[in-house]
């Protein structure tokens, strides 16, 4: 079905936590009656099949070293993938211009990108083609963004464990730990690839934030005010589009064996664990953690990721666990996790607080034990345990079988757990809210296809 409100250009970011909410955007445009092109990496390209047909697909080359893929380098891959992208978009969206205004005498009504594309926007820019930037994190994430150069100045970062604990002034509720953390070296790095990105928000003509005001109205506020662009809180966007079929990482596919494995289950007793697209646990941390969910006697499914397991392709259970969960634990390598947890069975989330994750819980009402990882896990952790309160924070940096079995009996056993999932219920409602007539995501979105359409 052709749209008549033109077309929009997406270039999604080949990371799942980046992608979902991109192509779930450009799916919420499209029963809009806008017209999709996605311009995508040709290394973990969309399965086409996957999308409305008449969706157009335009591979874009970008080529960096798989050992800098590989690495947990989030600057210089970013960086290298803007550089190596640059000329190959431009090439193909002066292409697709030329051929919009053969075919249809018009043009593209505008791009929209992830933050982290900064190459991408200059260029749309350069052809005259408007720009919209999407920040697939947090609110409170973009202001840790903005206000990077001054948490350097100020001495929160690098965090050390002298200032770890140091509440930032001029972030509350972050904590100097909960902050986006590099070491010394990396981090001039990282805040000049925030430099980079925040330039080319600010020179967007509105940013896209997924989120939504009954949890970030204060950060949504403080952005509206720094920024004098139009800015949008349109989440939750998993609530608005189907749920992404394929993953972006070829042979892991999701389970959907593991939904009728639920079925048989009771509800609210299962616990769901799982720790996003590339998140890596240390080997002796995989121990723990199956103990911890052996020694829980609850259910449970877990995503186990290949790679999962620092310096191992692939995991084996540590002896005696096997025999200790066969009956009532179940591990696949990827979960349809939307499903999984809007699933009655499942009664906790066991997450490393990716935004995508948690805003997926909160869709559902699932509280979370949160063991952040890295990036802006630990300030969504803070969020989610001491903000919004719907969540215990697994005590200490490492993965321990006693601490999970403790954190698991809290959130589904006692009086506490009781009351956080009262909470999360409350924040599950509010999501809806939102998105329903009158609500302020679907009054943001009705504004941006506006916006667009006015282009
Ligand atoms: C990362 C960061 O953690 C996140 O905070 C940031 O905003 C984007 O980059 P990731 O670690 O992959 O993302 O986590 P998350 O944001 O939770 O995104 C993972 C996505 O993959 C979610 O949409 C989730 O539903 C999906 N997923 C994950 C599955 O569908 N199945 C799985 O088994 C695991």
């Amino acid at each position: 079905m052709a749209g008549a409100g033109g077309r929009v250009v997406f270039f999604p970011v080949p990371y799942q936590g980046h992608f979902n909410p991109v192509m779930r955007l450009a799916r919420t445009l499209h029963t809009r009656g806008l017209d999709i092109t996605v311009f995508h990496t040709e290394f973990r390209a969309p399965d086409p099949a996957d999308y409305p047909a008449d969706y157009r697909f335009v591979s874009v080359p970008v080529e960096v070293s798989p050992e800098l893929m590989a690495s947990e380098d989030v600057a210089r891959i970013v960086m290298a993938m803007n550089a190596s992208s640059e000329a190959p978009f431009r090439d193909r969206l002066a292409a697709l211009l030329a051929a919009e205004r053969e075919e249809t005498g018009g043009g593209v009504q505008c791009v929209i990108t992830d933050t982290v594309w900064y190459s991408a926007m200059a260029v749309a820019r350069d052809l005259g083609v408007p720009v919209l930037s999407i920040m697939t994190a947090s609110a409170a994430s973009f202001r840790v963004h903005m206000a990077y150069p001054t948490l350097i100045n100020k001495g929160y970062l690098p965090v050390t464990e002298e200032n770890k604990d140091d509440p930032v002034q001029e972030l509350p509720p972050y904590l100097a730990k909960d902050l986006e953390r590099h070491e010394m070296g990396k981090l001039e790095e990282f805040a000049e690839m925030l430099r980079l990105m925040l330039a080319g928000a600010r020179q967007s003509s509105g940013l896209i934030i997924h989120t939504f005001a009954a949890i970030e109205a204060a950060s949504l506020d403080q952005i509206c005010e720094d920024m004098s662009i139009p800015v949008f809180a349109v989440a939750p966007l998993n609530k608005l589009a189907p749920p992404a079929k394929a993953t972006l990482y070829g042979e892991v596919q999701a389970d959907r064996q593991c939904l009728g494995w639920l079925d048989a289950r009771e509800p609210g007793s299962m616990l769901y664990v799982s720790f996003g697209s590339f998140a890596v646990v240390e080997p002796h941390e995989f121990v723990e953690l199956a103990w911890g969910l052996a020694l829980s006697k609850r259910p449970f499914l877990w995503v186990v990721r290949p790679n999962l397991i620092r310096g191992f392709e692939s995991c084996e259970l540590p002896d005696g666990v096997q025999e200790q969960v066969r009956d009532r634990g179940m591990f696949i390598s990827w979960a349809p996790q939307e499903e999984v947890l809007a699933h009655p069975a499942v009664g906790a989330f066991f997450t490393h607080s990716g935004w995508n994750s948690t805003m997926e819980a909160i869709s559902e009402g699932v509280p979370m034990i949160c063991h952040p990882l890295h990036g802006d896990q630990f300030g969504n952790a803070r969020y989610v345990c001491d903000v919004w309160k719907v969540g215990v924070e697994l005590e200490g940096n490492q993965l321990e079988r006693g601490k999970i079995k403790d954190a698991l009996e809290k959130i589904m056993d006692s009086e506490e757990g009781r009351e956080i999932r009262e909470r999360m219920n409350g924040l599950k409602i509010a999501a809806e809210k939102g998105i329903k007539e009158g609500g302020t995501s679907l009054t943001d979105l009705i504004k941006l296809v506006d916006l667009i359409k006015s282009f």
